[in-house]
This record gives structure tokens, sequence and C-alpha cells, in this order.
């Protein structure tokens, strides 16, 4: 191989190392939802509305009810590990917000153009911020409702070839339509509402039950064709559902699986689910299952990487032997045959 000259070793200006930064975070739109959503849910928000245009690859917004952010802290969110969710390192293993690394905003206004309304309930007046080439231009008071309204636009018009690997608008919304679907089962008492194109697309209603969502993101036909798991002992909860064994898939994608509140694809979780069905089910495909798993956070590692879809358990084997468990109990329910 011919080798490259090289020059010689010097820092990267500033805002190049944010863009390189923000690239770890921020692929596509549907990572500018979850970043905003999760943090609409950090502040407590009970509606959450989600407006895509072009698939989120023109304009994306995201607006909550929650406990909204003071004026002078407002340009503050936009500095990297800037954050109101933990003070110190310690605090890290007993996190349970979504965010806590500061990252998600700064990283969003590296690589687009970003408006935020935010009023906490208590102020007369809001703030307006506007954020461009990850820099605060604009911090006003502003008329606005209590909460905080997010307008992400010009995704990528600084990053050519991030932009150039996108999909298609319906795929890139299909993308930000699972995401949200998962939040929806998460958080039933939080009320969702999307809009595609300026069109209302979906409305999901508060309810006190993962249960009552079922039938809505899955249809009423398989979701009366589901029982329910559940174990709570010695700090582990489990809860959730699973569809009986006569309803069966070829691939993985109706597996949900949540630790603490965050959706996460872990494997060492999915084969433990897997292993067990098709063990008690004899097949060689995958069922509809929403796993719930609710352990103390210092028994879990949520930080082994940013985009944190894989945890780290100091229990393995327990939590293994305990997933198994509660499906096999809650299919043995299925079976009239079985003994148990
Ligand atoms: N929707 C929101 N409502 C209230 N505060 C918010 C909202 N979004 C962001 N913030 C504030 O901005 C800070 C930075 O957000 P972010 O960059 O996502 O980092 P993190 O969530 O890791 O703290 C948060 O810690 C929070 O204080
Ligand atoms: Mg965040």
């Amino acid at each position: 191989m011919e080798g490259i000259t090289l020059a010689a070793i010097e820092v990267l200006p500033e805002d190049i190392i944010e863009k390189i930064a923000a690239g770890e975070v921020i692929e596509r739109p549907s990572s500018i939802v979850k970043e905003l959503v999760e943090n609409s849910l950090d502040a407590g928000a009970r509606t959450i509305d989600i407006d895509l245009v072009k698939g989120g690859i023109e304009t994306i917004r995201v607006v909550d009810d929650g406990e909204g952010i003071e004026i002078d802290d407002a340009p503050r969110a936009f500095l990297r590990f800037a954050t109101s969710k933990i003070r110190e390192f310690n605090d890290l293993v007993k996190v349970r917000s979504f965010g806590f690394r500061g990252e998600a905003l700064p990283s969003i206004a590296a690589v687009a153009k970003v408006e935020m309304f935010t009023r906490k309930r208590e102020s007369l007046e809001g703030t307006r911020v506007v954020v461009e080439e990850g820099k605060v231009k604009e911090v006003t008071p502003a008329g606005c409702p209590p909460g905080t309204a997010i307008k992400v636009t010009e995704l990528f018009h600084n990053v050519p070839v991030r932009k150039k690997f996108l999909r298609s608008p319906l795929t890139e919304q299909g993308y930000s339509l699972d995401l949200i679907s998962r939040f929806a089962l998460c958080f039933p008492h939080v009320h969702f509402n999307v809009t595609l194109d300026g069109r209302s697309y979906m409305t999901i209603p508060p309810c006190s039950n993962i249960k009552d969502r079922l039938p809505l993101l899955f249809g009423a036909e398989l979701a009366k064709k589901t029982v329910s798991l559940h174990y709570d002992r010695n700090n582990y909860k489990l809860s959730g559902f699973i569809s009986q064994p006569d309803l069966q898939w070829t691939h993985t994608r109706y597996m949900y699986c949540f630790v603490n509140d965050r959706f996460v694809k872990d494997s060492f979780i999915q084969s433990a689910i897997i292993k067990t069905y098709r063990s008690l089910v004899g097949t060689k495909k995958y069922p509809l299952v929403v796993l719930k798993i609710d352990v103390p956070p210092e028994k879990v590692d949520v930080n082994v990487h940013p985009s944190k879809l894989e945890v780290r358990f100091s229990e393995p084997a327990q939590v293994f032997q305990l997933i198994g468990e509660t499906i096999t109990k809650a299919l043995a329910k299925t079976y009239t045959g079985w003994s148990n």
C-alpha cells in the first residue's frame, strides 16, 4: 500500500470537532426526534407533539408541555457537556433521566439550524433562542406557552456527505414513526400527536397501562392474542406482553425491550427471550414481545455507547434466568396441558 505523507500534528478547530462529535449522535432525522423526545420526557412532559416535513429532512418540530427552561439557562443548553441532569461523576451511577451527557442539543445545532421557544410555567414570559452553525445567534424574550418547542431545519446543510446518505423522505419518516411507537409503548401516560407534512397522522391519547396501547399500535386482533409478563421480586421487576405461540414472525422487529424505560436492542436480552421462546414453542421464528425490565440503576450500566442501545447488567446470569422464568410462566397459561 502506498503511504500518505503525514503533516504535522495539530488540534482541530472547534467547528470541525463539533461536526465530528455530532456525527456520533446525529445520523439522520430520527436521531434528532429521539433526542428531542427524550428531552421532553426528561422535562416531565404530558403531551408531546411531533411534526415532520419530508420525513424530517426539511423540518422536525417537537413541542412539549414540560418544565421549560429559564432565560439565563436557555443559551447554555446548547453548550457541549452542559446538562441540568447530573452534577458529579458519581451521579452517573444512579441517573434515571435519558440525558446526562449534555451532547444532544449542541450536536443537533452543529449540523442544522435550531429555533427554540421555551417557558417555565411560573414565568410570565418565555425565551426564543436561535442557533446556527453551533453558535447562539439570538436570545430574546418571547411570548409562548409553558413548555418547550424546538424546530430543526436545514439538516446537514454543512455536512453534504451526511445529507447524501439520507434515504428517501418516506424511509426516513418510517424510522421516526418506529421510534415514536416505541416511546408510546413505554410511556402510556404521555399523549403523543404526530403530524406529517402538515396533516395529522396519529393521535395517541394517554392511558393507564401499556396494554391499552397495544390495539392502537398493533391492531385489535393481535392485541387480543397476547399474554402478560409479570415478575416483581428482589429489586427486579419485569412486565409486558408476549404473543401466543400460534403467532410467530420471521423477524425480530416486534421484539421491544426496555430497561429502566430506555429502548434497548440488546443481544443478551434478546437471546434470553429467543432461547426460552424457541425451546417452549418448538420453532425457529420469533414472537411479538414487549418486555420492560426495571432494576435499581446501580445494577445496570446504560453508559456503554452514546446511542445507548446496549446495556450491561451487574448480575447477567440472574437477569437471563428471570427473563426465562417469566416468559415460561406466561406462555404456560396458553397451554392448558402444561403442568405449570
Ligand atoms: N424539552 C426540554 N425541556 C426542558 N429542558 C430541556 C429540554 N430540552 C433540553 N433541555 C435542557 O437542556 C439541557 C441540555 O440538553 P441535552 O443537550 O439534550 O443534554 P442532556 O439531555 O444530556 O442534559 C438539558 O439538561 C435540559 O436542562
Ligand atoms: Mg438530552
